[in-house]
């Protein structure tokens, strides 16, 4: 068997890590594409992380990033962030390039590309973004960037949306006519895509969401993913949402993206995903 190490060393760093479904799926990339790799889980200390990446990128080629870190590593690429990252505040993709780091934000990506694959194109929809955490801040700006007509934040703490909303308008002025921001129960009309964001499916609670309407042909996405519908899902289903979907596509979806950027290869999601749904009912 070839040495995978000396053909590149990836991982993916958080805390908890355990977890992570990363390693799988970039195993499987790399298979596809016949790269030789190894992608390991890395467990940072809360306190360490700084010194973790420096200790990785000693011998390592690119990282994934996942919470409670992708602040910090922002800071630590701030010299050399994509204007995703930068929209964002927020990375999840290092990269050494010329013995500098470098950072990117590849989960909106992921999100469009799933949106698209279940066949929601964002383009032209009117969408309804539901949180403001740190699950929100990398896809405000690749759905504007997606065309659509409408992106709609609401949260349980209003403030946390319109802080949300300025911050993207503040780097982009051009999308302030199709962004807007406001409390839960603050939305009119009905929409094509409402995306769960929120943190509430983790404990399998549902954000309050009153009279959300769906149009003909709209679709419920749930950014969180278990091995059975969230509660947020079936919800939708109920409320009239034409499809639902949890966010396992957008995870695959960000791998692919982050891939793409480390081996310049666009790996292909459908079979990866398709076995993730197979062997891990309890996802
Ligand atoms: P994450 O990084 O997963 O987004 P976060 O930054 O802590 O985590 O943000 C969690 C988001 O879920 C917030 O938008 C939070 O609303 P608040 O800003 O008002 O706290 C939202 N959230 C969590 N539980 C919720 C619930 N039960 N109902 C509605 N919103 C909820």
């Amino acid at each position: 068997m070839s040495d995978t190490r000396s053909a590149g060393r990836y991982g993916v760093i958080g805390n908890p890590i355990r977890h992570s479904r990363s390693p799988e799926i970039h195993e499987q990339f790399a298979q596809q594409c016949s790269i030789a790799l190894s992608y390991e889980r890395i467990l940072a200390p809360l306190d360490g992380f700084e010194h973790s990446v420096q200790d990785f990128f000693q011998s390592g080629k690119g990282l994934n990033v996942t919470l409670p870190f992708k602040e910090q590593a922002f800071e630590l690429a701030s010299h050399n962030l994509s204007r995703r990252a930068r929209m964002a505040g927020a990375v999840n993709t290092l990269w050494l390039q010329d013995g500098q780091l470098h950072g990117c934000n590849t989960d909106g990506v992921g999100l469009c590309a799933d949106l698209r694959r279940l066949g929601h194109d964002p383009a032209d929809r009117r969408i309804l973004l539901i949180g403001a955490g740190g699950a929100c801040r990398g896809v405000v700006f690749p759905l504007l960037q997606a065309g659509c007509e409408l992106l709609h934040i609401i949260n349980r703490t209003s403030t946390k949306a319109h802080d949300l909303r300025e911050h993207v308008v503040a780097l982009e002025p051009d999308t302030s006519r199709r962004l807007s921001a406001g409390g839960l129960d603050d939305h009119s009309g009905d929409w094509d895509i409402i995306i769960n964001a929120t943190s509430a499916s983790l404990q399998q609670s549902l954000p309050e969401l009153p009279d959300a309407r769906y149009r003909k042909h709209s679709l419920a996405y749930d950014m969180f993913y278990a091995g059975e519908p969230t509660a947020f899902m079936v919800a939708a289903e109920r409320a009239g949402a034409d499809q639902v979907a949890d966010g396992l596509g957008m995870l695959v979806g960000q791998a692919a993206a982050s891939f793409a950027i480390w081996h310049g290869v666009e790996p292909d999601v459908e079979p990866v995903l398709a076995a993730l749904r197979q062997h891990s009912g309890h996802i």
